[in-house]
């Protein structure tokens, strides 16, 4: 385990981005690349939970990665079903509870079968929530949000922005204080768009599989050296810190 010193962040949303590129360095297929990003993403959730964040968002596969190939769709899930089989244990005995964030209908059968029973299990786990956005796309959570509100019959004057965010799939779980992109890429990506509002970002050039604890650590050691205004002056947060 590494030191991490300083505050730990409740909320840490990842983009884990950059397999296909590590593979593509090494001469290796794509598909290797993503094998190699679930051993870094099984890593960073067990840091993650030993250091106390209590919670932790993957996104996994947007609703614009249907666009890829056929072929590396398929083994993304087939990596995430494994994944998720072979990680049932290891939740539980961590206490680490699992939420997907998106379109779970939209899942192929096989990997909803072994979601459904992953939640299921974890469902009383406490120690930390291990979001997986999964057939995400932020622009389509704020738009079904607003679908449900209407079909509450809530009035105009009753729609604010907690209504609204008590039908995200993030409901009653904090807004990320710390989005990590990796790869290099510095964009959002349809990533969390309502829930990032105030958010601080990270960018590496990291490629995923190769993103360990330590980097994990040299982002929350960024984050804490960070002044998050909130709209306010530098001096008004002083005299409240007083
Ligand atoms: C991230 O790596 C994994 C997913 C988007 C599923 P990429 O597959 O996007 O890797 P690059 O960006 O092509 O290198
Ligand atoms: C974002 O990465 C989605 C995931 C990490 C699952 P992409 O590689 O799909 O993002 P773009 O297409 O480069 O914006
Ligand atoms: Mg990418």
């Amino acid at each position: 385990m590494t030191a991490t010193t300083g505050t730990i962040p409740a909320h840490i949303a990842v983009i884990m981005d950059g397999n296909g590129r590590w593979a593509t360095k090494r001469g290796l297929p794509r598909t290797k690349g993503h094998k190699a990003g679930t051993e870094a993403a099984r890593a960073i959730v067990t840091h993650c939970r030993e250091i106390g964040v209590r919670h932790l968002t993957l996104y996994t596969f947007s609703k614009e990665n249907w666009a890829r190939p056929k072929e590396e769709v398929g083994t993304l899930f087939d990596l995430l079903t494994s994944f998720l089989k072979n990680e049932q244990k290891q939740l539980l005995e961590q206490d680490i509870r699992l939420k997907v964030l998106g379109d779970v209908d939209g899942l192929p059968l096989a990997v909803r079968t072994v979601l459904k029973r992953v939640m299921e299990k974890t469902a009383g786990c406490a120690g930390m929530t291990l979001n997986l956005a999964l057939n995400y796309g932020g622009r389509d959570e704020i738009v079904r949000a607003c679908r449900r509100l209407v079909q509450q019959g809530l009035a105009p004057e009753q729609i604010d922005e907690q209504a609204l965010s008590r039908e995200l799939f993030t409901a009653g779980q904090p807004d990320p204080d710390l989005v990590i992109r990796t790869s290099g890429e510095i964009r959002i990506s349809n990533y969390l768009l309502f829930q990032t509002a105030y958010s601080e970002f990270y960018f590496t050039d990291v490629l995923w599989p190769d993103f360990t604890p330590d980097h994990l650590d040299a982002a929350i050691a960024d984050l804490n050296s960070r002044q998050r205004r909130f709209g306010k002056t530098g001096q008004q947060l002083e005299q409240d810190d007083k």
